[in-house]
């Protein structure tokens, strides 16, 4: 970004294209790319590209080339991954309940519903007011019948990071399956299944600098993990997922991975500084309250304004590039559902922002929103009876009706 330009802050949303990606999928885009499944020498170069994209992506995760599955995305990795597993088991007799959290991402909760109009059963465990699940709610949820469970490794909206590897092993000690959409996890926290027991983990190559359009599936081989697929064709991944495998997209995943990894540690000393900085200059700004956890993933700070009005705040940000809640919710004016789960008031989950930091963020972008944000709610605060009434001692959980603890940063 320029000095002038827009304020990118919503790398949770998508990041751009890093300039080693677009070098790895250039060929492919500019020359032929053969269709990976034809037997002639164009082709066969198009497969070898894909086996190789296939095992960096498998290598990032500590698993092996034929545990992945490539999909358009994170969304669709979720349903196969939801759906194909819970119609698997309940076809084979071994139940029909499933777990997950109320503040997992909409394809997660959208697919378990999907599967509620089939007759199966779903339990939401509600988070802490900080946005944490602990492992012992997850197993009260689980029942006799439970097949599967889903929790994301890292919030796409609050940055929180569940204990994966305690959720693992009261799922596992249960007997059902784990799903883990890691879609804001890759290259900003560790995840290996050769140490944590999940038997799905869902991928999106967007959210780590590589192309829009294309993600991918973990699906566990030892032991093996049996699916249904939604669709059926050509029989391409196993019969999994067919459909021509798109060689550019997957090219670009298998590098963005690859950079991800190269650079986690790099990358995570970048993040946690600029996030020291965005929290302390949120702090300087007074009666800010987070949504979330210090100790969450690095790129994603969330908070809520009191005494301001939420869609006046959105109006005042010109010139930043923030989201109000969820991105893929962003058509949608009801207030962010994770929030709400998280006991916050609707007045205060609208006047909030989840800000996502990134590789190329600098410490003068984070500056420059701090001050945009600050003026814009030093200003409408000006004139806010909810302010006044804060400003005169009254408490956040009497003037907005709650009892959920706020805890201002
Ligand atoms: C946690 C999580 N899951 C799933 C998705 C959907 O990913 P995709 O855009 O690749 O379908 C997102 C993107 O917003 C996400 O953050």
């Amino acid at each position: 970004m320029t000095d002038t330009g827009p304020v990118y802050l919503d790398y949770a949303a998508t990041t751009p294209l890093g300039p080693e990606v677009l070098e790895a999928m250039r060929p492919w885009l500019e020359g032929l790319a053969g269709n990976p499944a034809s037997a002639h020498a164009v082709g066969r170069h198009a497969a070898a590209a894909v086996a190789q994209a296939r095992a960096r992506v498998a290598g990032a995760l500590g698993a092996s080339a034929d545990e992945i599955v490539w999909t358009s995305g994170a969304t669709e990795a979720d349903n196969l991954a939801i759906k194909g597993a819970a119609r698997h088991q309940h076809a084979r007799g071994r139940g029909d309940h499933l777990v997950t959290l109320a503040t997992e991402h909409r394809a997660v909760l959208a697919s378990c519903e999907a599967l509620e109009h089939e007759g199966f059963t779903v339990t939401r465990v509600p988070p802490e007011s900080d946005g944490s699940v602990s492992a012992g709610a997850v197993a009260a949820a689980m029942t006799a019948r439970t097949v599967l469970v889903s929790v994301s490794a890292v919030n796409n909206e609050t940055g929180v990071t569940p204990d994966l590897a305690a959720i693992a092993e009261r799922v596992k000690g249960h007997g059902a399956l784990l799903h883990v959409d890691a879609a804001q996890a890759l290259g900003r926290v560790p995840l290996d299944v050769s140490g944590l027991p999940a038997d799905l983990v869902s991928l999106s190559a967007h959210k780590c600098y590589g192309p829009q359009g294309v993600g991918a599936l973990y699906v566990r081989r030892r032991p093996r993990v049996r699916l249904m697929p939604l669709l059926h064709g050509g029989g391409q991944e196993g019969g999994l997922r067919p459909g021509t495998v798109p060689v550019a997209q997957v090219v670009g995943m298998g590098a963005a991975v690859a950079r991800c990894v190269r650079n986690a540690a790099r990358d995570g000393r970048h993040l946690e500084a600029l996030r020291g900085r965005l929290l302390a200059g949120l702090a300087e700004i007074g009666g800010v309250i987070l949504n979330g956890r210090r100790d969450g993933s690095p790129h994603i700070v969330n908070v809520s304004f009191p005494g301001v009005h939420g869609a006046a705040l959105a109006g005042l940000l010109d010139g930043l590039a923030v989201s109000a809640g969820s991105a893929c919710e962003a058509a949608v004016p009801a207030p962010s559902h994770v929030l709400r789960a998280m006991g916050r008031p609707d007045a205060l989950a609208h006047a909030s922002l989840r800000l996502s930091l990134g590789g190329p963020t600098t410490a003068g972008e984070v500056d420059r929103a701090v001050a945009v944000i600050g003026a814009a709610v030093g200003h409408l605060r000006g004139f806010s009876p909810v302010w006044q009434r804060l400003a005169a001692g009254e408490t956040i959980q009497s003037v907005y009706g709650t009892r959920t603890p706020l805890v201002s940063i």
